[in-house]
């Protein structure tokens, strides 16, 4: 598979193809005048994108840089509520919907700008009258419905820092996140929908939180009928809380700097990071990149099909699309429920011009088959964009050719939850897109391909850095700038960022990424710790030591295989591996749970005693071993490799 990619990309390297001219002739940018503005004075280049912004009172600095540590816009005042919201509603945006929502089981509402602005503010209330304020932390653990954009936006309103943790998370991995942000307020809902099948979230924040024991209240949205336990004084039904609140809250006008969310991700070692990001640079990386990458039009119906519990959903969904007023479908549920055809259907329902999905569901729907797209009529899409891990060029033509019919362009972003928003990726009317190549840097993005030293690439592969500081970089590792400093600018140096992939620039200077390069495994789009899922299995009583390593998965991009060493004299039960799996599903969440499952009396290690995992991945496929003369015993791996071979 990975060889096979790999040619796939040589081949095709030359396949070139430049915006449709229709597309251009009436594109928000045409011409390489902003590139070329931004490359020669980047700041003014942000200041005049964050002017578009509307200001409690307006910044005169734009950028403060001591490295590591960036300001932007610093003595500049603004609420994100405001900027989503209150600068709509005094226009004819007032009644234009906002959020067309659409439930898994069929049912569906409509919020309008000014629905929303309602809502917000009578929740912004609500949370004051349990006691949040400014600077506190606020946890979500919601699904896809309005009320989890309504409770983001009300904890902007009143200054409060919301982390959202995914709805796919375990309760220990909600009580971790909790814990480490310090939240006082727990905002979930009595169940959510998926593939016909109740969540029980409620029930999970239970768990949770008596593990966390900051919590003080527990909002609860009611989205079905589900049975929950309500635990009189702590829990509080949303729709009760709302019937008690103001109707409108004062917005806080808030620093520029000051911390707008936290957003917990995956590192290769230690726990999860809650990437901090701030207020005023954050949403001028979202609204810019999103009108921009998007091409957004008056007449858009725009959706990202992501979750909100990801950084797609908080950029893609939330700041980006309000801030800039765009109409904007919400789906709750899976894509195949109640058929495979369903995403084609509310395409078609409801006219959908700019979608914007990930790899992993390109190569589902291609797996599928292409009757389930060409059901449906999709004349409506203008634009597809795709984000989340490398897109190969099969499956960005099929992209193309079947679901855009030949005529949308595509935007292959590339971006983290560390950068905010989209760094690397084509302006639709600009740039000609080659297939699985994220393209060029945005204007104002100093992208780079550097070696080992932090010396530029000119052609070939190497490590992707970014030279300069842009608004909406994180801040921080919440709790723990230490790690910050440590994770992202020790690489080369506190002026360089360090993204953690690697890439290669090719003759043309367009970008491929070619995925981590650290211990991160990439499945579905989603970043997972190896060191996650290890300690996971060996918090299992049976399990004393475990290795874990991305392989290359043909739909998920990369899944895990698992090597691991049980206690000595245990007789295994045959489904042993699918319990451990379970296991890992508990402990950290579906997406984390292992593919394949090797159980190994030793593990591969080096004299110095560190588990050897590039050899592991050989193993896992199925390649010849590298270099194995650092190894402490090497009669270890080639009876692992052995085995492997022999129950794949
Ligand atoms: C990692 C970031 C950004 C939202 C979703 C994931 C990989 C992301 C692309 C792309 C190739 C990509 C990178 C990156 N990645 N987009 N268009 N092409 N790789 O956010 O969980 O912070 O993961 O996803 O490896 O470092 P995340």
């Amino acid at each position: 598979m990975t060889d096979k990619s790999a040619i796939d990309v040589l081949l095709k390297e030359d396949r070139v193809f430049p915006p449709p001219e229709s597309f251009t002739q009436t594109a928000r940018v045409s011409d390489h005048s902003l590139h070329k503005q931004a490359e020669a004075d980047f700041e003014a280049y942000w200041a005049e994108r964050a002017r578009l912004l509307s200001w409690h009172k307006m910044f005169t600095k734009t950028l403060e840089w001591t490295p590591p540590t960036c300001k932007w816009f610093s003595d500049g005042k603004l609420n994100a509520s405001v900027n989503c919201l209150d600068r709509h509603v005094v226009t004819a945006k007032r009644n234009q919907a906002a959020i067309i929502w659409e439930g898994e089981p069929g049912d569906s509402r409509t919020l309008t700008y000014y629905d929303l602005h309602r809502e917000v503010n009578r929740f912004a209330g609500a949370l004051k009258n349990l006691g949040v304020k400014k600077g506190d932390r606020v946890a979500l653990y919601l699904p896809m419905i309005p009320e989890l954009v309504v409770s983001m936006l009300a904890c902007a309103r009143i200054g409060a820092i919301h982390s959202v943790v995914f709805a796919g998370f375990s309760a220990d991995s909600l009580a971790d996140r909790i814990t480490d942000a310090e939240a006082k307020v727990l905002i979930t809902a009595d169940g959510g929908w998926r593939r016909g099948k109740i969540l029980q979230l409620k029930h999970i924040a239970d768990e949770a939180v008596k593990k966390a024991d900051c919590i003080e209240s527990v909002v609860v949205v009611k989205r079905g009928e589900f049975k929950i336990q309500i635990e009189e004084g702590r829990d509080h039904w949303y729709h009760r809380l709302m019937d008690d609140a103001p109707r409108y809250v004062e917005p806080e006008p808030m620093d520029a700097e000051d911390l707008l969310f936290t957003l917990y991700t995956s590192g290769s070692t230690g726990r999860p990071k809650g990437v901090a990001h701030a207020t005023a640079g954050y949403l001028v990386g979202a609204q810019t990149t999103t009108e921009l990458v998007f091409d957004l039009q008056e007449d858009d119906v725009y959706w990202c099909t992501a979750d909100i519990g990801w950084i797609t959903g908080h950029s893609y969904i939330v700041y980006g699309p309000l801030a800039c007023g765009v109409t904007q479908v919400m789906y709750e549920g899976a894509p195949d429920w109640p058929e495979r055809d369903r995403f084609w259907e509310i395409v078609e329902k409801y006219g959908v011009t700019k979608f914007y999905t990930a790899p992993t569901a390109i190569r589902t729907f291609m797996r599928w088959g292409d009757e389930h797209v060409k059901k449906h009529d999709l004349s409506s899409l203008r634009l597809l964009g795709t984000v989340g891990e490398p897109i190969n060029p099969a499956a960005w033509m099929w992209y193309r050719e079947v679901v855009g019919e030949e005529r949308c362009p595509i935007v292959d972003t590339w971006w983290q939850t560390e950068t905010g928003s989209m760094m690397i990726s084509p302006l639709p009317g600009v740039t000609p897109c080659k297939p699985g190549s994220a393209t060029k840097a945005l204007p104002g993005i100093f992208a780079d391909v550097v070696d080992h030293d932090g010396k530029s690439i000119k052609s070939g592969g190497g490590l992707l850095v970014v030279r300069k500081p842009w608004p909406s970089m994180l801040r921080t590792v919440w709790g723990d700038h230490e790690r910050f400093v440590e994770t992202y600018f020790s690489r080369f140096g506190p002026e360089i960022y360090f993204t953690g992939d690697g890439a290669k620039r090719d003759d043309d200077g367009y970008i491929w990424i070619l995925g981590r390069v650290d211990d991160v495994i990439n499945v579905a789009g989603h970043r997972v710790g190896t060191m996650e899922v290890e300690s996971a299995l060996v918090s299992h009583d049976d399990v004393v030591e475990a290795a874990c390593v991305g392989v290359v998965d043909p739909v998920k991009g990369q899944a895990i295989a698992a090597f691991v060493t049980v206690r000595e004299g245990l007789e295994q039960e045959p489904d042993f591996a699918d319990q451990l799996r379970e296991h890992v599903g508990e402990k950290i969440g579906p997406i984390a749970k292992p593919k394949t499952v090797l159980f190994t009396a030793s593990l591969p290690k080096t004299r110095s005693g560190k588990i050897m995992r590039r050899l592991l991945r050989d193993i896992a496929e199925g390649r010849a071993l590298g270099d194995t003369t650092t190894l402490a015993d090497s009669s270890v791996i080639e009876a692992l490799k052995k085995k492997y071979e022999e129950n794949p």
